[in-house]
């Protein structure tokens, strides 16, 4: 019997209560519930990395705007379904200060997250053809928005770019695209779980093919200027946050507040609709709307009948972050490049101790240090990995349940671990090492 940093016959009891067949298989709230419990039966704290949750507190231009807001009585109020006036021009201004893009405040609809904005997208956008019935998914993705294709009993196909990285992108896209049924294509950009980002070269073979496929892109940049490799931090300054806008007319972004500003917690995100696609027309949707308009049909037959716009007081808290953010008094990256810092530290020691980086560049450029990173250990796959790292103290999500191939690989999340655990981390990963080389 080997001796591991957190006592076996605990671990195994705890597994055995649990009802978990296979720790490696689990769900992340599984994991979560099941290293509550080991903590709190060894009295030893792990390093948690399964849940993708931001560990900073709250931005206070938000908290602020937001009391104000209540105070000033908006909790009796509905409010507008597509969203407040003052914050759809914040909005606007947003995407030309940090994107360098246009897009009328008509198209910036505040949305409950923006889980809601997705969930949205995807109802829309199965409608807008008769003949084409199909997301795509550029994998690794997060695992929720399969979800949210599942519940809504929607089709989708996935691939993982991890062999498709630069030119090799295009003949890949082209050969799901040529085939007529896919109406849209998804990816998340600073990547979950993988942590990679689209070069411009990769975003512009994107754009271009949905152009000439007539595909919508969505881009969710939940992870807004997060790739802190560059400093996209100024306002109306380059560089810009990349974005396939760049490159087709035919696209929306999803932008969160839950990480970018800590705000997870009030459910407010962005839903950005390009020109374009807003003010076009689809005879399909006659079917299920009273218009035809996409972005009508977005705001009046889509998020009215959702939640009929989002929290009020929240909109004023967005509101309060983004019009600090234009004006330049709230430099919203340097307070979350914390993740990044950690990021390094931590890659570096799983590195010393034997584990690969498995999404490890961008074309030829390593990849950016931030929220997540993705790791192996030669010989196991990631869900023995993660069976074996529970002995450890150490907790993580296997990429399996994220449309990766890789099936060696497991994903950390930085942000729940603190820099005063490194020492332990160190510790546990070199016992480890020790127990298995
Ligand atoms: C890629 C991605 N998209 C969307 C979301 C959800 O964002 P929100 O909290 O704004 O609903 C997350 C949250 O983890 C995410 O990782």
């Amino acid at each position: 019997m080997v001796n591991t940093p957190i006592d076996s016959t605990i671990v195994k009891r705890k597994i055995a209560e649990s009802g978990i067949k296979d720790v490696g298989k689990a769900s992340i709230r599984e994991i979560k519930r099941l290293i509550d419990q080991i903590e709190n039966e060894s009295g030893e704290k792990f390093i948690r990395m399964e849940m993708g949750i931001p560990g900073l507190p709250p931005n206070h231009f938000g908290v602020e705007a937001q009391i104000a807001a209540l105070q000033n009585g908006v909790a009796a109020i509905y409010p507008d379904i597509q969203g407040i006036p003052i914050v759809k021009n914040e909005m606007a201004r947003f995407a030309k200060n940090f994107l360098n893009i246009e897009v009328n405040p008509e198209g910036c609809i505040p949305t409950v997250g923006s889980m809601q904005g997705s969930f949205a997208s995807y109802l829309l956008l199965a409608r807008i053809y008769e003949k084409r019935n199909t997301t795509l998914f550029i994998d690794p993705g997060f695992p929720v928005h399969k979800m949210q294709h599942r519940v809504l009993d929607l089709k989708f196909e996935t691939f993982d770019v991890y062999n498709y990285r630069g030119e090799a992108l295009r003949e890949k896209l082209e050969s799901y695209f040529s085939k007529g049924h896919i109406h849209s294509v998804i990816y998340s950009n600073p990547n979950n779980p993988s942590w990679i980002c689209f070069t411009e070269k990769e975003l512009e073979i994107i754009g271009e093919l949905a152009t000439k496929y007539d595909i919508v892109v969505m881009e969710d940049l939940a992870y807004f200027a997060m790739d802190f490799r560059k400093n996209y931090s100024h306002p109306a300054q380059a560089p810009f946050q990349p974005t396939v806008a760049n490159y087709t007319d035919n696209y929306i972004l999803f932008i969160s507040s839950s990480k970018a500003f800590s705000y997870a917690g009030e459910r407010i995100g962005m839903l950005l609709i390009s020109d374009v696609l807003y003010n076009r027309r689809f005879e399909n949707l006659l079917k299920y709307y009273v218009s035809d308009a996409f972005g009508y049909s977005m705001v009046f037959g889509t998020i009215y009948p959702l939640s009929s716009g989002t929290s009020h007081s929240s909109q004023y808290a967005l509101y309060g972050i983004l019009k600090a953010a234009n004006e330049g008094k709230f430099n919203f990256v340097d307070e979350v490049k914390i993740y990044g810092e950690k990021a390094k530290v931590m890659k570096r020691l799983f590195v010393e101790n034997g584990f690969n980086i498995v999404y490890d560049k961008d074309e030829n450029e390593p990849i950016a240090d931030g929220f997540y990173f993705t790791f192996s250990y030669t010989g196991m796959t990631g869900a023995e990995l993660l069976n074996e790292l529970v002995y450890y103290g150490i907790s993580a999500i296997s990429l399996a349940i994220t449309g990766s191939d890789r099936i060696e690989g497991i994903r950390a999340c930085t942000s729940l671990v603190n820099k005063n655990q490194f020492g332990d981390l160190e510790f546990r990963l070199k016992s480890f090492h020790q127990n298995h080389s």
